[in-house]
């Protein structure tokens, strides 16, 4: 039986335990065993158990207090998934507890956009030396297969270019002033209510949430070192309704747009103007990537960029694919 060391239990921490408890028969017919969370890690403490944690036994059962190096060191997992609160700033303290996992030689899961933001290279350098897995498609755009689509899908036929919508937040309150005239606070606010806002929604409607995102995207699909600094950022803070109805009756729709190229190195978020019939209009709390291809054209992605359900998702696909890869 596989074994996972989860750190993080919040709004993705736990649906992913949730999803996995619920996906367990599905999961068992692929890998022969459905694998268990037999450790979770909190701020206030770890809860271990070999024969399973339970998703509310952070709450009943009996904590014991223990660094996440040190439960690393005691649980030995197969998989270490790393779920705790992200910081765009530093990336700590994720990018620690990840490093620590590598080099114990013990694969890494993560949504967490920090870590891979600010520590990109040292991190992928550091699971290449080890020959161990280190997987972040949560990281990008929610349940939308955005990574793993140019690791696996598109291998044969580089990426040179992508534009998109990676905020759900952003796109859901121009939305919503867009069809229901709705003032920006209180779109805001519904954004909120509805779990798709950061703790701290100016990363949202600034632009940064999405820039982390372009970065590791560019990083990872376009293999263009760029950093959080070289991107051109600009939020949608100052988007009136008044422009909203402006481009309308033109026929088109204000959209926080994120690019990034390849070939000029160029890249940039903010609000741009779409055609009501493009691809790259999607509505809602929804994401979208359209990626430029050397030798086929175009693919566009949408789907739910934010969500914890919907985030889990994608830690879940990467967690099946570091186990398979162990197991064939
Ligand atoms: N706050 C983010 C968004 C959540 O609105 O897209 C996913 O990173």
């Amino acid at each position: 039986m596989s074994r996972i060391l989860l750190a993080g239990h919040g709004n993705v921490g736990k649906a992913f335990h949730e999803l996995l408890l619920e996906e367990a028969p599905r999961l068992a017919a692929l890998l022969g065993e459905a694998p268990k969370v037999v450790g979770v890690l909190r701020r206030s403490g770890a809860w271990l158990d070999e024969n399973g944690v339970g998703v509310g036994a952070t709450l009943l059962s009996r904590r014991q207090s223990l660094s996440v190096v040190d439960a690393l060191d005691k649980v030995r997992p197969d998989v270490f998934v790393e779920l705790t609160t992200s910081n765009l700033q530093t990336g700590e303290p994720g990018a620690s507890y990840i490093r620590a996992a590598l080099e114990r030689g013990i694969p890494v899961v993560t949504a967490n956009k920090g870590p891979l933001l600010r520590h990109y290279e040292s991190l992928t350098t550091l699971a290449k030396r080890k020959g161990v897995p280190l997987r972040f498609e949560g990281t990008v755009a929610g349940s939308i297969p955005t990574l793993n689509l140019h690791e696996f899908t598109l291998v044969g036929n580089p990426v040179t270019r992508f534009d998109g919508i990676l905020n759900g937040t952003s796109n859901y309150i121009l939305t919503r002033m867009a069809e229901e005239g709705l003032a920006f606070a209180d779109a805001l606010k519904e954004a909120q209510e509805l779990g798709y806002a950061e703790a701290d929604p100016t990363s949202d409607v600034g632009g940064h949430d999405a820039a982390a995102k372009l970065v590791i995207l560019a990083n990872h699909v376009l293999g263009v070192p760029l950093s959080f600094e070289d991107v051109q950022r600009e939020g949608i803070e100052r988007i009136s309704a008044a422009a909203i109805r402006l481009a309308a009756k033109e026929g088109y729709a204000i959209r926080l747009i994120a690019t990034a190229d390849a070939a000029t190195r160029q890249a940039s978020v903010a609000p741009r103007l779409v055609p009501v019939d493009s691809s790259l209009n999607v509505r809602g709390s929804l994401n979208v990537v359209r990626f430029a291809t050397a030798h086929a054209g175009s693919f566009t992605i949408s789907g739910k960029g934010a969500g914890g359900r919907e985030t889990a998702t994608a830690v879940l696909s990467d967690v099946i694919h570091v186990l398979r890869g162990r197991t064939t």
